[in-house]
C-alpha cells in the first residue's frame, strides 16, 4: 500500500520504518528540515535499539522516503497522523496544535477513499472533530483513529508486533476497518488482537492505558513511603503481591518513578479533559498519582543528604542516568535529570553520566557537569546516584568501582543493584522504600 505519515518524531518515524518493513511504500514528512535530512541519509534522529539497522535496510529497499513537501502524500491511500501532543505552557490540557496543523495541511491532498489514521494521544472527542472537518472539505477521504501503545526501547518490536490493535470508526465504516486491516495484515495473522470501536473509546483506550501504568507505579511508591516509615522492604512486597496472577510482578518496580514523554503528560491532560466533560472527580485520583510520582524525587535529594551528613553543599556526587528510562536518550519529563538538577540547586558538585542520553541533557542543561563515564562520574565522589537502571550500571563490579570513589556510598534510585554483593564489598547501601 502507498502510506504517508505525517510527523517524524518518535513514533513517526519507528512507524514509518515499520510500515516500509512491512512490505508498503511509505513517505515521511515533517516541517522540520535538519531532521528530514538525517531521515533522508537514514540517519535516526534519536537513539532506539533496533532502529538504526531497519531504517537503513528500508531505505534501501527504495520504499522509505523523507520529505517537506506535503504534496508528496499525494497518491497515498492511507496518511498516518503522528505529531505530537504535548502538555500546554502553563496548563494540564493538551496542546492539539500540531495535530489540526497536520490534518489542516493533509486536506488539499487527500482523495475519495483515502483514509486518514490518527495515532497522535489526543484528549477524548478530538476526532470528532477533525473527521467533520474532513468530511466538510468534501474529498471523501475518511478518518480512523489507532492509538499507539509503543514503549521507548522496544518501539520497533511494539510496531511490528503489537499487543492489540485498536480501531476507532466512524459507525459502519466497513472500508476503514477494511483498509487498517490490509495495512496490519501481517499482526493480525500472526494473531494480534484487533478491537473496533468509535472514536471516543478508541482515544479513551490510549490514555487509560497509560494511567493504569502510572497508577500501578505510583502504587507501589506509594508502598515504598509506607516501607521507609517500618523498616518494610518494597522490593519484596512487590515480588510477593506480584505473584497474584489479579495484580502482576509487571511495572511495579518502586523508585523514582516515572517520567519521559506520555505517562505524566498524559495524566495531566486526562484530567484536564475530565474537567472539561464535568467528570474531574472521576479522576481526581490521578493528581494523587502525580503527586506521589514527584515526591520520590524529593526522596531521593533527601536521602543524599542524609548519606553525606545532613548538607550537600559543597559535596560530590556521581549521577549515573540521565534517561527517563534505559535503552533511551530521551531526557523528557526524566526523574534522574530532575535530581541532578535539584541536587546541582542544594549546592552538591554534581558530575552526570548517561550511555546515550548526555548529549539530549546538555542541550536543555548546557551547564551540568557531564562526563563519558561511570567511572568519570565516580572519581572522588562523596555518593554515587543510580538514577536510570541501564545494564552497564546493572553490572557494575562494586569491587572495582569502589575503588574510584572518594566515599564507597550508593544510593540505588531503581532498586536494580544486588544490597548484599553492594555491601559485602564495602559499600554503604541505600534504596527507596528499603531499609
Ligand atoms: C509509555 C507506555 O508504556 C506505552 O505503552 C505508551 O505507548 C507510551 O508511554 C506512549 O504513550 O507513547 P514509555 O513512555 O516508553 O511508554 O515508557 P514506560 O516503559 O511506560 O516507562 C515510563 C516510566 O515509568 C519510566 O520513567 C520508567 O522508568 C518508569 N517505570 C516503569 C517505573 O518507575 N517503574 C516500573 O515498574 C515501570
Amino acid at each position: 500500500m502507498k502510506i504517508s505519515v505525517i510527523g517524524c518524531g518518535y513514533l513517526g518515524v519507528v512507524h514509518a520504518a515499520c510500515m516500509t518493513e512491512l512490505g508498503h511504500e511509505v513517505i515521511g514528512i515533517d516541517v522540520d528540515s535538519d531532521r528530514i535530512a538525517l531521515l533522508a541519509a537514514g540517519t535516526p534522529p534519536f537513539f532506539e535499539p533496533g532502529l538504526a539497522e531497519l531504517l537503513s535496510r528500508s531505505m534501501q529497499t527504495g520504499r522509505l522516503r523523507f520529505s517537506t513537501d506535503i504534496s508528496e502524500v499525494s497518491g497515498s491511500e492511507v496518511h498516518f497522523v503522528a505529531v505530537g501532543t504535548p502538555q500546554l505552557a502553563g496548563s494540564d490540557a493538551a496542546d492539539l496544535r500540531f495535530v489540526r496543523a497536520a490534518v489542516d495541511s493533509l486536506l488539499p491532498q487527500l482523495a475519495a477513499g483515502d483514509l486518514v489514521v490518527g495515532k497522535s494521544t489526543v484528549p477524548v472527542g478530538t476526532a470528532r472533530g477533525l473527521a467533520d472537518v474532513i468530511t466538510a472539505h468534501g474529498s471523501g477521504a475518511t478518518l480512523a483513529w489507532n492509538p499507539e501503545f509503543l514503549r521507548e526501547g522496544f518501539a520497533v518490536k511494539d510496531t511490528l508486533a503489537p499487543d492489540r490493535l485498536v480501531y476507532g470508526l466512524d459507525p459502519g465504516d466497513g472500508r476503514g476497518e477494511g483498509t487498517l486491516d490490509a495495512v496490519y495484515a501481517r499482526a493480525l495473522a500472526g494473531g494480534t488482537p484487533k478491537v473496533v470501536t468509535d472514536f471516543a473509546t478508541a482515544e479513551l483506550v490510549k490514555v487509560a492505558a497509560n494511567a493504569f501504568l502510572a497508577t500501578k507505579i505510583s502504587f507501589i511508591n506509594a508502598m515504598a513511603e509506607v516501607a521507609e516509615a517500618t523498616g518494610a522492604d518494597v522490593t519484596q512486597l512487590a515480588d510477593a503481591i506480584g505473584y497474584d496472577a489479579r495484580i502482576g510482578r509487571r511495572f511495579l518496580n518502586a523508585g523514582l518513578g516515572f517520567g519521559g514523554g506520555c505517562l505524566p503528560k498524559d495524566i495531566r491532560g486526562f484530567m484536564a479533559r475530565a474537567k472539561e466533560l464535568g467528570v474531574d472527580q472521576a479522576l481526581t485520583f490521578l493528581g494523587e498519582v502525580d503527586q506521589i510520582n514527584n515526591r520520590r524525587r524529593e526522596r531521593m535529594v533527601d536521602l543524599a543528604k542524609e548519606v553525606v551528613g545532613g548538607s550537600l553543599a559543597g559535596k560530590r556526587i556521581a549521577v549515573l542516568g540521565l534517561a527517563f528510562k534505559p535503552d533511551s536518550d530521551d531526557v523528557r519529563d526524566s526523574p534522574a535529570l530532575d535530581v541532578t538538577l535539584r541536587l546541582i540547586e542544594s549546592g552538591a558538585t554534581v558530575r552526570a553520566t548517561d550511555p546515550q542520553a548526555v548529549e539530549t541533557a546538555r542541550r536543555r542543561f548546557p551547564d551540568v557537569d557531564y562526563v563519558a563515564s561511570a567511572a568519570d562520574a565516580a572519581e572522588g565522589a562523596d555518593a554515587v546516584l543510580l538514577l536510570t537502571e541501564w545494564r552497564e550500571y546493572r553490572d557494575l563490579d562494586p569491587a572495582a568501582f569502589g575503588e574510584v570513589v572518594g566515599t564507597t556510598a550508593i544510593l540505588d534510585g531503581r532498586n536494580c543493584l544486588d544490597p548484599v554483593a553492594w555491601r559485602s564489598a564495602g559499600w554503604s547501601y541505600r534504596a527507596l522504600g528499603r531499609p
